[in-house]
């Protein structure tokens, strides 16, 4: 962390003090706050796990009463630390992930599927979108194939007006959207997360 950025930035403070590995710990906390996304006994899929402040999070609200699937490009430095009750990682790319890959692997299918997956920023702004919504995108098609009915995906995303377009398609899926904006983002940042609950499996083929 900056010093700059633990200077000016509260939740990166707090996350420092309290032995937290990553500021994002508080965007999902406030998401679970706000919609009661986390319930003991879930099984989760976590796409962009790295460097495991999400992971924390479901840790500390369930006790590690949970089974996780997480996926990240970069390894989680001791995942077994989060003591999880069952918990897998797999150190991948995930754009060249074959579609069937959970399906066939792990054989599983999930309660939640969440996404903070993120690009490396450019700067480019229509670049910047691009990527991120390519990443959206992705881990949208691996929910459609591997959650539950009445399911919840939560996806990060970057913040334009062609957002409001992909409305439909969410709506057909899940019974319920929504694109929430927190208090834990940065104020300059153009991040936004897409909520979609309600998984309503027939309609998805
Ligand atoms: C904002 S960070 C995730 C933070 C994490 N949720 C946490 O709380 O610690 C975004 C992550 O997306 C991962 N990522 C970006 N593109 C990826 C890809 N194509 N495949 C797998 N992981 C990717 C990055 O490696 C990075 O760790």
């Amino acid at each position: 962390m900056k010093r700059k950025e633990f200077l000016t930035d509260p939740y990166a403070r707090l996350a420092m003090r309290s032995g937290i590995v990553a500021r994002s710990y508080y965007k999902l906390k406030e998401l679970d706050e706000r919609y009661q996304l986390i319930t003991a006994g879930d099984k989760l899929l976590e796409l962009g796990a790295h460097p495991g402040g999400w992971l924390q999070y479901l840790a500390h609200k369930t006790n590690g009463n949970l089974n996780v699937v997480a996926l990240d490009q970069k390894p989680v430095k001791n995942i077994t630390s989060y003591a999880f009750k069952n918990v897998q990682f797999i150190v991948r790319d995930i754009l060249t992930l074959p579609q069937e890959h959970f399906h066939s692997t792990l054989g599983v299918k999930f309660s939640g599927v969440l996404s903070d997956l993120a690009p490396q920023t450019s700067g480019i702004r229509d670049r910047d979108a691009m990527l991120s919504y390519e990443l959206v995108e992705k881990a949208l098609l691996i929910a459609k194939n591997t959650l539950v009915t009445g399911g919840f995906f939560l996806g990060k995303s970057y913040f334009s007006e062609e957002l409001h377009e992909i409305k439909a398609t969410y709506c057909q899926l899940f019974k319920k959207f929504t694109i929430v904006k927190l208090k834990a983002t940065r104020s300059r940042s153009r991040e936004v997360y897409l909520l979609a609950r309600g998984f309503i499996p027939n309609t998805s083929k």
